[in-house]
Order: C-alpha cells, then structure tokens, then sequence
C-alpha cells in the first residue's frame, strides 16, 4: 500500500460490497476531505486531443480495436495537434493529453518533432497515451520535454488480463514493467482500471486499488467498463445479460466507480485523479460533478477536432461526442465554481512527483 494509505485492503473490500447510501456518504466524504487536505480545492482541466484511431490491437473490449472494421480511422497533421494545444493555452488549460490507440504510424521522430514544437510554443504540460511503445521511443519523447504518460494496467489480475488482450510476442515487457521503464525516464506516471469488467470479481478489484497505492502512481484513471457491440467482450455482455449475474462480479455501474474513485484517494492521496468521461457517458447530468464530489480532482475536456470524435469510439454512447469545447469549457467552469472548488493553474503535477524529482535531482 502507499505509505499515506488511510485504509486496510479487508475495509477496502467491505467498501466495494457496501450498498446503504447513508454509510456510503460517510466514505465519500471521507474521500472528499482526504482529498482536500492532499491536492486542494483546485480542479486541473487537461485538454484531451486525440491525435489517431488506427490501432494495430485487437483488445476484446475497445472499439479502436483493428478488427473493428466499421469504423474509420484519422490520423491528426502535426499542424492539427498544434491547433487544438493553443485551444488549450486559450482556455487556461495547464496541460494538454496525446492519446490514440497504439498506432505505430506514430512515427518516433514524428512526435518527438510534435512535442518540440509544442514545448516550444506554449508552456503547457505534454502528457502522452499511446499505449505499448518501445523503450526508445520513450525515451525520445520524454527527453523532447514530454512530461507525462498514461498507461492503465486495466486489471491487476493476469487470468482475466490475458483473457481480454490478445498475446503479445513473449518476451516483450509487461504493463507493470513498462509503468517502471516510464518511472525510470523521469515521466510522471500515471494508470488505472476498468470497473466492472466481466470476470472482474470485488477482490480483483481490491488488489486493483492496492496495487496503485504499490506501484505509487502520480496519476490514477478509472472508468466504468462500457460494453461496444461492435468488439467481442461487448457482445459477450450482451448475451449475458439475461443469465443471473455471479454475486461476485463487479457492477460497471456509476457508484461502483464513485466507490472505487473514493477508495483509490484514500489509498493515493496525493494522486490526481480525474473524473472520466467514462463516468460521464453513464451520467451525462452529473457524473463528472459527482467524480469530483468523492476524491476526484482532475477534468479532461475534449478539445478533438468535433469531426474526428466518432471516429474515436472507445466504447459507445461516449459523453463528448458533442461537446464544443467553448461552450464545455464555460460550462465546466461554472458547474466547478459551483462545487466551491477553483480551476487550477499552470501544469497541476502531483505533489509527490515533485517530491521525488527534488529527492532525486540535487539542486
Ligand atoms: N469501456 C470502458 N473503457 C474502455 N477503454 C477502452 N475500451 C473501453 C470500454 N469498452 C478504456 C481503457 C483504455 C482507455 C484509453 O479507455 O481502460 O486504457
């Protein structure tokens, strides 16, 4: 567990099977104040471009999957990506998100060019999602000023891990291994989880939490699983749904994810953790507000070309496909205001990241 943990992995479990509202109130509450005594009232909004939809993946639950072959696919110009990053800058935003599926069309000299430029242009935070990429790769990008990546391990459990990813050539480093080369690189790290995956059991997603408390992470992202009829863990789902539910499976429900969200903080409470649009797309009204209500403390608006998002169908019914990102961002920035919580200014890196990069670069 992270050494700031205020919770035992047997609470965490009774927590997940928890169902009266009044007792869930006080743990979210609890996580509300964690939260605030660790982070703040700041709320950091990441501008989330997403720059490719080709993927060479087959993952069974991701609708970017390369069998899926009702959807198109994009590629964004260098030129576009620079766009949506001063849209970004024009915003306030401290930070702007690179994610695609893992798409080695993604050239390394590429992208290392991209980050230069964007480093060079405007003074935000670069952080990186694209999935398995090499070493050097890594490396490149890090050392042309990317600051960040994000890679979720999606279950701790390797059964269930290899029953919803197709093999990968043996001897290529794991997830875990891949969290520590980032590490090793200087990158902010960050990862996370699907809830309620089928097979997922409140066990599995226990170990899911202590193991972000191990790994100590700067940055945890957890969502609701969304079946995709189009991949073959949705269609799974789908068949399923008329069969009594196994009593231990996971719910991909909104308040399981408020429940895994508040215990993640009290297992992490310096992370910063964003409410996602997963859980957004299961409660467009309120889900991003209530993320931030119990541990949550980062937002990731969508500021992809509006052209491109449904070309970008990680999961169905995916809460931004309309969003303009003006009137996302005017909204946001009334319904954070409202919450008695503040925007949060320049690149909003977790404090303990900082912590180690002063522990580790003497000054
Ligand atoms: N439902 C919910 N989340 C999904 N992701 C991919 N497919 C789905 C789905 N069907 C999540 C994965 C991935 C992140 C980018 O999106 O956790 O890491």
């Amino acid at each position: 567990m992270n050494r700031k943990s205020t919770i035992t992995k047997e609470q965490i479990r009774r927590w997940l099977r928890e169902t009266d509202w009044r007792r869930l109130d006080t743990l979210f509450g609890r996580a509300d104040r964690v939260r605030r005594d660790h982070v703040g009232d700041e709320v950091h909004l990441r501008g989330l471009v997403e720059i490719s939809s080709h993927c060479q993946r087959d993952c069974l639950y991701c609708g970017l999957r390369r069998q899926n072959r009702i959807l198109s696919r994009y590629r964004l110009s260098a030129e576009q990506i620079l766009a949506c990053a001063r849209r970004a800058v024009h915003y306030g935003y401290g930070t702007v998100v690179l994610q695609s599926g893992e798409d080695s069309g993604i050239r390394r000299e590429w992208l290392t060019e991209v980050i230069r430029q964007l480093k060079r242009q405007t003074h935000l935070a670069v952080t990186l999602s694209l999935g398995e990429r090499d070493r050097a790769d890594l490396a490149a990008w890090r050392h042309a000023g990317a600051d960040r990546y994000l890679l979720r391990f999606e279950t701790a459990n390797a059964h269930l891990y290899n029953r919803i990813h197709p093999p990968r050539r043996p001897g290529l480093p794991d997830r875990f291994d891949l969290l520590r080369t980032l590490r090793q690189l200087g990158y902010e790290v960050g990862s996370g989880v699907m809830v309620g995956i089928p097979g997922q059991t409140i066990d599995d997603l226990a170990d899911d939490i202590e193991w972000f408390g191990r790994l100590d992470l700067d940055m945890i992202g957890l969502g609701p699983f969304l079946a995709h009829p189009h991949t073959p863990l949705g269609q799974e789902y789908a068949e399923a749904s008329d069969r009594p539910a196994d009593p231990r499976q996971v719910a991909n429900s909104e308040l399981m994810t408020y429940k895994a969200i508040a215990l993640v903080r009290l297992v992490c409470p310096d992370a910063n953790i964003p409410s996602t649009t997963a859980l957004a797309s299961l409660n467009p009204q309120n889900g991003r507000e209530e993320g931030l209500r119990c541990g949550a403390n980062v937002i990731m608006p969508n500021l992809t070309p509006l052209a491109y998002r449904r070309q970008y169908e990680i999961y169905p019914a995916k809460a931004c496909l309309q969003e303009e990102p003006g009137r996302f961002d005017q909204q946001l920035k009334q319904r954070i205001a409202a919450l008695g919580r503040r925007v949060g200014v320049g690149p909003g890196a977790a404090p303990h990241y900082l912590e180690r990069r002063k522990a580790e670069v003497p000054s």
